[in-house]
């Protein structure tokens, strides 16, 4: 028998684990038995979540790096290499959401940022791992979406765009990357209590909706996605690419 779940051995980057769901993922990943890499724009929240997995028995370490900076991001694989060799699997979770509002009121130099940040940043990352994969003979690249690529949205619609490309990446990269056995898959999560959602959280009508109407009855919490992105970083998932599994209480189906 084996356990198609394990992560024993293989080395994960996961951006924006600080907290929410990267962090959840992070932990989970290191649950699994992976070696971890814990990652944001600042080191000490990094820290103390890495010296928690840590003091649980997992293997961590913490390296601030900013998504919007590529320098960054070479240096992020650079020091996850260093610590524990070839990466396996990396977990694209940071993104930025910094307009609330009509796109009438978005202004470019804004919408670009959430473009660079939350789809030109995970192509970057990835083709940062791509050698290593291609020596491991396979890899797992999970991108954090949002069911807010599948709607339409008069509060955040570039955001719901730039959801959308992932979705069109992952399918693009797992043709293109397929033949090295490396997988990119999206997970595309509804409404989840993270710091992030937290314009969301406060609108009443879509915590009535939430509520009363959602066949879950309830908001997502990190851990409902964390489990997912541990399966899809698995053995588990070994014939599964290109696709966006949805994990939002039902949220699409009503
Ligand atoms: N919460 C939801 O309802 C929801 C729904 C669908 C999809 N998602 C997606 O889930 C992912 C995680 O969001 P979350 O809700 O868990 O948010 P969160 O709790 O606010 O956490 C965001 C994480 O990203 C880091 N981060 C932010 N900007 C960064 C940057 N430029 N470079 C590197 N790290 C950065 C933050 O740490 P620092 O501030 O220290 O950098 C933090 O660790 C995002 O892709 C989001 O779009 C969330």
């Amino acid at each position: 028998m084996k356990d198609l779940f394990d992560l024993s051995g293989k080395t994960i980057i996961v951006t924006g684990s600080s907290r929410g769901i990267g962090k959840a993922t992070a932990e989970q990943l290191a649950y699994r038995g992976a070696n971890v890499c814990v990652s944001s724009r600042n080191l000490e929240p990094c820290q103390e979540v890495a010296s928690s997995i840590q003091a649980q028995g997992g293997r961590a370490i913490a390296v601030r790096a900013s998504i919007s900076r590529p320098e960054d991001l070479a240096m992020l694989v650079a020091k996850t290499r260093e610590a524990y060799g070839p990466v396996h699997g990396i977990v694209c979770n940071a993104a930025t959401n910094p307009h609330y509002g009509s796109i009438d009121t978005l202004d470019d130099e804004t919408h670009l940022k959430i473009y660079r940040n939350n789809v030109l940043s995970n192509v970057q990352l990835a083709k940062l791992v791509k050698d290593d994969m291609q020596q491991l003979r396979g890899g797992s690249i999970v991108i954090i979406s949002s069911i807010a690529g599948f709607k339409g949205s008069s509060t955040i619609g570039a955001y719901g765009i730039s959801k959308a490309a992932d979705v069109q990446l992952a399918r693009n990269l797992a043709v293109e990357w397929g033949p090295a056995n490396i997988r990119v898959n999206c997970i595309a999560p509804g409404l989840v209590e993270t710091r992030m959602a937290a314009a969301l959280l406060a609108d009443e009508a879509l915590m009535r909706f939430t509520r009363e109407s959602l066949p879950l009855r309830r908001l997502g919490q990190p851990e409902d996605i964390a489990g997912v992105a541990a399966f899809l970083m698995s053995d588990a998932a070994s014939f599964v690419t290109g696709q966006t599994l949805i994990a939002d209480g039902g949220a699409l189906v009503v």
